[in-house]
């Protein structure tokens, strides 16, 4: 028998920075009950869906309570009695009673609330792992990147650049990958101390944020502790950097207060065309500013080799996907559910990616919560990576927990590192000296 969707509440809840955000919890026809907590970010892109809250006093005006009362009162009584396992009416559904082009009248976190608590009652009434109610395609484990330095709005060091990440991608399996990341990231710290650099805990991903003298300063520390760590940089690690250059871009500049300067999109272009020459960069998002399309042309067309991920640029939204790919900028989308606030718009995204031949990597937000979700979402959707924040803090760990878990007892394959890598550039240099 057809499940339907019976009941819906939300909460208030609180999230890894100790701010507000919402849980709501689903009730279908056979009396299962499941619930789902939204993410929040604080880098955020301007063509994001609207995250709503209260504005009252309470949380200096980042309460959720209307946003929570608004799920029982305004979409419980639109979506009573709707078939649950059609997961694209249902979203459908709720992007038609917001109404408004970016859900800027009920907020994206309420419909990505109730979007993902459906889903996840479906998979419980199923008694099926998430990740297959979910799935469309085959299910793949992501090869994870992994913060290891922050600096940007995620730290209160001084660095411009927000995440200095790893990519494992020479590891045959999930569990070996995450063993090198908490190695290395062990490693790092040690430097840190042993260079006398201040360390004050970790930033919001989990990751080291330090003071240093330079942004480049923290490509070459990450580089020296991959191989500390006893792991050969670029062939079983490389590098990955969030830029989240729309965060220092002012007046048609980017200014890199921590080096005293101000570089314009070319040079840049330049500095990262330099780094990616000097260390094993692979991967680089948000590499300038969300709406700076002609400096990301110059920047796509000058590292083709590289992995260029749009974040605040693309806003895991069909629509700048779509205009992207026309003015052939980045080859690579970050997937981030709230910023388009539906699980079906989510796949989408992922979808169009694949077929105009960009990777995509599934992404947690810097506030997070204790929800897995996003674990069986990457591996549904078949993006081949995922990037959760560092290997400390627990909202993160529910994710690579979950992963593991899949790995183990669902015996999903890790089929390796889907963007470009310096092993495969350099392969062809190689293959020439070996003949
Ligand atoms: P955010 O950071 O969640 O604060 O936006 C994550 C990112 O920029 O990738
Ligand atoms: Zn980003």
């Amino acid at each position: 028998m057809s499940l339907t969707l019976q009941n819906l509440r939300a909460l208030e809840i609180l999230d890894s920075r100790g701010r507000p955000t919402l849980a709501v919890e689903a009730w279908l026809s056979d009396g299962t009950r499941a619930s789902a907590q939204v993410p929040s970010g604080a880098s955020t892109g301007t063509h994001e869906a609207h995250e709503r809250r209260d504005g009252s006093p309470r949380f200096d005006g980042k309460g959720v309570r209307d946003v929570a009362r608004d799920v029982a009162a305004i979409f419980l009584p639109a979506l009573q009695n709707l078939p649950a396992e059609d997961q694209r009416a249902l979203d459908a559904r709720l992007i038609e009673i917001d109404g408004t082009p970016n859900k800027s009248r009920y907020g994206a976190n309420a419909t990505l609330g109730i979007s993902c608590a459906v889903a996840r009652a479906v998979s419980v009434a199923r008694r099926e792992p998430l990740f297959r109610t979910l799935s469309t395609g085959t299910p793949v484990l992501p090869v994870p990147m992994i913060n290891i330095l922050s600096g940007g709005l995620h730290a209160g060091g001084n660095l411009e650049f927000q995440d200095f990440l790893i990519v494992p991608h020479g590891f045959s399996t999930m569990a070996d990958a995450l063993e090198a990341a908490v190695r290395i990231h062990s490693t790092a710290g040690d430097i840190l101390r042993r260079s006398g650099y201040t360390l004050t805990g970790v930033a919001d991903e989990g990751g080291w944020g330090p003071l240093l003298p330079s942004n480049e300063e923290a490509l070459f520390l990450l580089t020296i502790a991959i191989g500390e760590a006893g792991y050969l940089p670029g062939e079983q690690v490389s590098i990955a950097l969030d830029v989240a250059a729309t965060h220092f871009y002012k007046d048609g500049k980017y200014h890199l207060e921590s080096e005293g300067r101000e570089l314009t999109s070319s040079q840049m272009v330049d500095l990262l065309a330099r780094w990616c020459a000097s260390f094993p960069v692979i991967s680089i998002e948000d590499g300038l500013a969300e709406d700076d399309w002609d400096g990301w042309a110059e920047l796509t067309e000058r590292l083709q080799a590289i992995q260029l991920v749009g974040d605040d640029l693309f806003t895991t939204n069909v629509t700048r996907l779509r205009e992207g790919f026309k003015r052939k900028t980045a080859n690579a989308v970050l997937v981030k559910m709230n910023q388009i606030g539906t699980l079906t718009e989510t796949l989408d995204v992922c979808a169009l990616a694949r077929e105009i031949g960009y990777s995509a990597v599934v992404s947690a937000r810097s506030g997070e919560t204790e929800d897995s979700f996003l674990a069986d979402l990457a591996v549904a959707s078949g993006a081949g990576q995922i990037k959760i924040g560092s290997i400390t803090r627990s909202e993160r760990l529910a994710k690579y927990n979950r992963l593991l878990e899949l790995e183990a007892w669902e015996e999903l394959t890790f089929p390796g590192y889907t963007g470009p890598t310096r092993a495969s550039q350099l392969m062809t240099d190689e293959e020439t000296v070996d003949d």
